[in-house]
C-alpha cells in the first residue's frame, strides 16, 4: 500500500505509471468499476476545497470504494482535536486510506509515519499539491503528446502555491522546461535556483502559460485597490490572449478570480483547458488511488 505525500521525491517512471493509469481509467465506458469494493476511504478535509474534495469523491466511488467525508468545521477539530488524533481515530474504526488537505507544512510526513494506512496529500499549505500537478501534466501530455522539450510558464502567486511546487518538480522530471514570472511580494527565493523568473512577455511566448490564483486571502491590506496592477502587469488579459502562440494553452488550477489573474472572457477561451483539466482529475485521482490500495 502506497502513500502519495509530494512529487518531489517520485521518479519520473512512476509519475508515467499514474498518468498512463488515469488514461487507462479515462478510456474506460463503465461508470463504475469496482475494484475497491468493500474497501473504505476517508476524505478528510482541514482546508476548503471544491474540485479536489469532490474529485477525489467521484473517483473513490467510481472504483466502487465506501467513501467517509470529513470536514473540519463540523468535526472535533473545533473543540481543539490535533490533525494527528483524527486520523488515528478515524484509522482505530477501520478505514483503509485517508486523503488529507492541512494548512501546516511537515505534519503529513510526521502522522504517514505513525500510521499504517496509506496517505494522499489533497494539499498541504504551500508545500505540495500532487494531485493537482499530475492532472496538469497529463493534460498537457494529451494535449501535446508528450512532456519533454515543452516550455510551461508559472504566472502569478509562486510564493504561496503548493501547485507551482508539485508542477516544477513533476515538470522537471518529465523533461519539460519550467519559468516562473511573479511580482517580487509573490516570488519563493529558494525555487529560484530550479526555475528562472523571467518577464511576462516572455513568459506569454511559453507552449503552456499556466496562471496561478492570488491567494486573496493571505494579501490583507488592501490588495484589492492592486487588483487592476496586478491584472495588468500579470493577468491574463484578453489582449494577451490574442497574443499567445496558436498551439499554445492556457491552463489554471482553480478558483480563478476573475479580471485579477486571468479575465472573465478568456476563462473559457478556445486555448483554455481550465474545465479539461477538473475533469481529468478524477481519472487521476483513480489511478492514485489505485496505486494507493490495489495489489
Ligand atoms: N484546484 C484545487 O485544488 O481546487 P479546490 O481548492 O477547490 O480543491
Amino acid at each position: 500500500e502506497r502513500s502519495l505525500l509530494g512529487l518531489k521525491d517520485l521518479s519520473g517512471a512512476e509519475i508515467n505509471w499514474i498518468l498512463d493509469r488515469a488514461a487507462y481509467w479515462n478510456s474506460q465506458k463503465e461508470k463504475v468499476v469496482p475494484i475497491l469494493k468493500d474497501r473504505f476511504i476517508s476524505n478528510m478535509f482541514f482546508e476548503n476545497s471544491t474540485r479536489t474534495r469532490f474529485s477525489f469523491e467521484m473517483a473513490e466511488k467510481r472504483l466502487g470504494a465506501e467513501v467517509l467525508n470529513f470536514t473540519a468545521a463540523s468535526s472535533s477539530v473545533e473543540k481543539g482535536e490535533s490533525i494527528y488524533d483524527t486520523v488515528r481515530t478515524l484509522e482505530s474504526m477501520g478505514i483503509d486510506a485517508g486523503v488529507i488537505r492541512l494548512k501546516p507544512i511537515g505534519v503529513l510526513e510526521e502522522i504517514a509515519e505513525k500510521v499504517s494506512i496509506p496517505l494522499i496529500n489533497a494539499g498541504d499549505g504551500n508545500n505540495e499539491h500532487p494531485t493537482q500537478a499530475l492532472l496538469d501534466v497529463y493534460t498537457m501530455r494529451k494535449h501535446f503528446g508528450e512532456l519533454k522539450g515543452l516550455k510551461v510558464s508559472i504566472i502569478g502567486d509562486i510564493k504561496h502555491s503548493r501547485v507551482a511546487r508539485s508542477n516544477l518538480w513533476a515538470l522537471q522530471k518529465l523533461g519539460a522546461q519550467v519559468k516562473f514570472c511573479a511580482p517580487d511580494s509573490m516570488k519563493a527565493p529558494e525555487l529560484e535556483r530550479h526555475a528562472p523568473y523571467v518577464t511576462i512577455d516572455e513568459a506569454m511566448s511559453s507552449d503552456v502559460v499556466m496562471m496561478l490564483r492570488v491567494q486573496l486571502e493571505r494579501h490583507e491590506g488592501g490588495f484589492m485597490n492592486s487588483a487592476v496592477e496586478y491584472r495588468q502587469n500579470y493577468g491574463m488579459t484578453e489582449e494577451r490572449a490574442r497574443n499567445l502562440s496558436p498551439h499554445a494553452i492556457i491552463m489554471h488550477p482553480a478558483p480563478v478570480n476573475r479580471n485579477v489573474e486571468i479575465d472573465d472572457s478568456v476563462v473559457e477561451h478556445q486555448q483554455s483547458r481550465i474545465f479539461k483539466q477538473m475533469e481529468n482529475g478524477v481519472p487521476i485521482r483513480m489511478a492514485v488511488m489505485e496505486r494507493a490500495m490495489k495489489h
